[in-house]
């Protein structure tokens, strides 16, 4: 049994969210949503209310903030009445245990089908068809997993209306109760597809310099802080992340300046991938936390480390002082006990990874206890 001083079990202040522990749950999309409509229902308030602990911070899956936002089949979203609805009633659940919970907003952008997007083109920064003709990009749709579909480039009226998109699913956020929320700004969706020069071409105000590509990021920003206040708002990016079409010709100096100018509105974190993670699958098996230790040396605030962590490496990136939580993904996935575990040392259960994206409980919450299993064992 391990010692319980290790630093994750340590209390931490984020922003205005103080927690007990530092054992992170990641955003993971699980497709569970109720339809139609989009609307967290009784199997979302079981998932999160098993994963929820006393002093836990949980990030929920990455939530739709508008129809044309949609680029996954089964994803919740933060725009209807029956949506916010059916949120409260998973907030509410968490709340019960002593967790915290803040919403990751989301909008895909290029990636997602028409059949998502209420028959419309998606949209993006810029026209890439290599991108809807890349076998190696499928989502999930109501036909099954598919190509995205053809998108086109946003003009400046729709990118304002995008905005302000994101501020009022931040305002039903709060109407639901959440404790803050987590902007979407990584693996490839609207956000980093302004961010990276690979998938942003444009030549107006919004494209170029990398201070015209951060343009909508800080405007998006600007507008959750505008609801929240900074301390109750978090941004989560993927320096150097190649998930799902992404490329930057100076990912460096990009995200260096997206971090310095993130530090002028006093965020609750910042939730940093690191690129040895490819979206959900690990790519470089031993490389060290870089992200966060470059990060560090310009980001003000508290920063939350993801992507590859076991328990002894997120207890080491703790102890080196280069973040001030861990997020686990795919670990939560399938250890609803996922922060006791650690605390004492216990075995982890493997993922599976075939029922990710499936649409009913199993796979979903019939993960055991570390008890119920050790007893059925
Ligand atoms: C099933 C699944 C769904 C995911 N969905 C999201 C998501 O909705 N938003 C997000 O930012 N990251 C998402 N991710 C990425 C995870 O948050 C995390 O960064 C990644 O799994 C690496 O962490 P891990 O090694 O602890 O699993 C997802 C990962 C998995 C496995």
């Amino acid at each position: 049994m391990k010692s319980t001083q290790q630093k994750l079990f340590t209390p931490v202040q984020l922003g205005a969210i103080a927690l007990k522990h530092r054992v992170v749950m990641a955003p993971l999309t699980r497709s569970r949503s109720e339809q139609p409509g989009d609307i967290p229902g009784d199997l979302m308030i079981e998932y999160y209310t098993q994963r929820a602990t006393d002093g836990g911070l949980i990030i929920t899956e990455a939530t739709n903030i508008s129809i044309t936002a949609r680029g996954w089949f089964g994803a919740p979203g933060m725009f209807t009445d029956q949506q916010v609805a059916g949120w409260k009633r998973v907030v509410d659940s968490v709340h019960a245990k002593g967790a915290s919970i803040l919403s990751q907003l989301w909008h895909a952008g290029r990636s997602s089908h028409s059949t998502m997007t209420g028959g419309l083109e998606p949209v993006s920064a810029s026209v890439d068809p290599a991108y809807w003709n890349d076998p190696e990009i499928t989502i999930s749709t109501p036909g099954g997993w598919q190509l995205t579909s053809p998108h086109r480039a946003l003009e400046i009226p729709e990118i304002k209306a995008i905005v302000e998109d994101y501020r009022k699913a931040a305002e039903r956020a709060k109407s639901a109760g959440f404790d803050g929320v987590e902007l979407h700004a990584a693996n490839g969706y609207l956000i980093d597809q302004f961010l990276e020069d690979g998938s942003n071409k444009r030549t107006d105000e919004y494209g170029g310099s990398i201070e015209n590509r951060s343009r909508l990021l800080l405007e998006v920003v600007e507008a959750l802080v505008s609801v929240w206040g900074g301390d109750r708002v978090a941004v989560r990016i993927g320096p150097g992340g190649i998930w799902n079409g992404m490329s930057d010709s100076n990912p460096q100096a990009l995200f260096a300046y997206v971090v310095e100018q993130l530090n002028r509105f006093g965020l609750a974190y910042l939730n940093i991938i690191e690129p040895r993670i490819k979206g959900n699958v690990l790519i470089s098996e031993g490389q060290p936390p870089v992200a966060a230790e470059q990060l560090r040396k310009i980001f003000t605030g508290k920063i939350i480390s993801a992507g590859g962590f076991e328990p002894d490496t997120a207890e080491a990136i703790l102890e080196k002082g280069d973040a001030d939580a861990v997020a686990f993904g795919r670990h939560f996935v399938s250890n609803p006990d996922l922060p006791r575990r650690i605390q004492l040392g216990l075995p982890l259960t493997d993922y599976d990874r075939s029922t990710f994206y499936t649409f009913d409980k199993h796979g979903y919450i019939d993960y055991p206890l570390y008890e119920e299993k050790h007893v059925a064992a």
